[in-house]
């Protein structure tokens, strides 16, 4: 325990302040339906459903929406004004709030297994960083022209990234704000954490994680919702 103050110890046993950060700022271009987090499948709004998934397991949650529109019916949360890109609206969260933990979730991915939420906020505390994901399972090839099979991509190892991801509130600021002064944009958070070469842990995640991007999955969706359990917490 040397060189470890005893703030620093009661800081690592104390409960860490977890807070959801849903963006939901995106205009849902490909979806062709307007404001993706607004679209309802089941009855009920893509951004809703995360939100009840989520809240059980952390202290707060906040969301960003697009300039101008308000929180659809029934959804009761912080709100905050996203930006012009998902990177953009993450920073805008994090700057919301002061919780050690975030798990950022993409409004588009509205079934959250209750597993995968425990496992993410759990390793984000302890590893600093983590994110749901799950081996890829389909054969890969580089296309053609892209129009012919090319070159095989060998899967072994290769993992599909989901979220939710879960990170110290302090290192994804520090790796949003050197990304923003360095003109670098991404996809997602994880990758701006690996891109300083810290660690992030892959938590097995679940196909019921998804996103909503085209019309396609919004049929997908309406199946999944049609036996989802909102009440039970989980969908497990
Ligand atoms: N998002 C956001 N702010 C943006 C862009 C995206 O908060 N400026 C959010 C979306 O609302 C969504 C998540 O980031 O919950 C993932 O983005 P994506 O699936 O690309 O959603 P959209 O950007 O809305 O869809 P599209 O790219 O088809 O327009
Ligand atoms: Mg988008």
């Amino acid at each position: 325990m040397e060189g470890v103050t005893g703030q620093e110890v009661a800081e690592q046993n104390s409960k860490p302040k977890i807070a959801a950060l849903i963006p939901a700022a995106g205009s849902g271009t490909r979806l062709g339906r307007g404001p993706k987090a607004f679209v309802e499948v089941g009855g009920l709004s893509l951004l809703a459903r995360s939100v009840a998934c989520l809240r059980p397991y952390v202290d707060e949650v906040l969301v960003a929406l697009p300039a101008g529109l308000f929180l659809p019916d029934g959804v009761q949360v912080r709100a905050v004004e996203g930006g012009d890109t998902r990177q953009a609206s993450v920073l805008a969260l994090l700057r919301a709030t002061d919780a050690d933990v975030v798990l950022i979730h993409d409004a588009a991915r509205p079934f959250l297994p209750a597993r995968v939420i425990r496992e993410v906020a759990d390793a984000a505390w302890d590893v600093g960083a983590a994110t749901a994901a799950l081996p890829v399972a389909d054969t890969l090839v580089q296309a053609k022209e892209n129009t012919d099979w090319g070159t095989l991509t060998p899967r072994e190892g290769l993992w599909a990234v989901q979220t939710p991801q879960g990170f110290r509130r302090a290192s994804l600021l520090a790796a949003h704000e050197s990304a923003n002064s360095e003109g670098h944009a991404a996809t997602d958070d994880a990758g701006l954490i690996a891109r300083l070469g810290q660690r992030v842990a892959l938590i097995p995640g679940d196909a019921r994680l998804f996103k909503v991007t085209t019309p396609g999955d919004l049929a997908l969706a309406e199946a999944v919702a049609a036996v989802w359990d909102l009440t039970a917490v989980s969908g497990e």
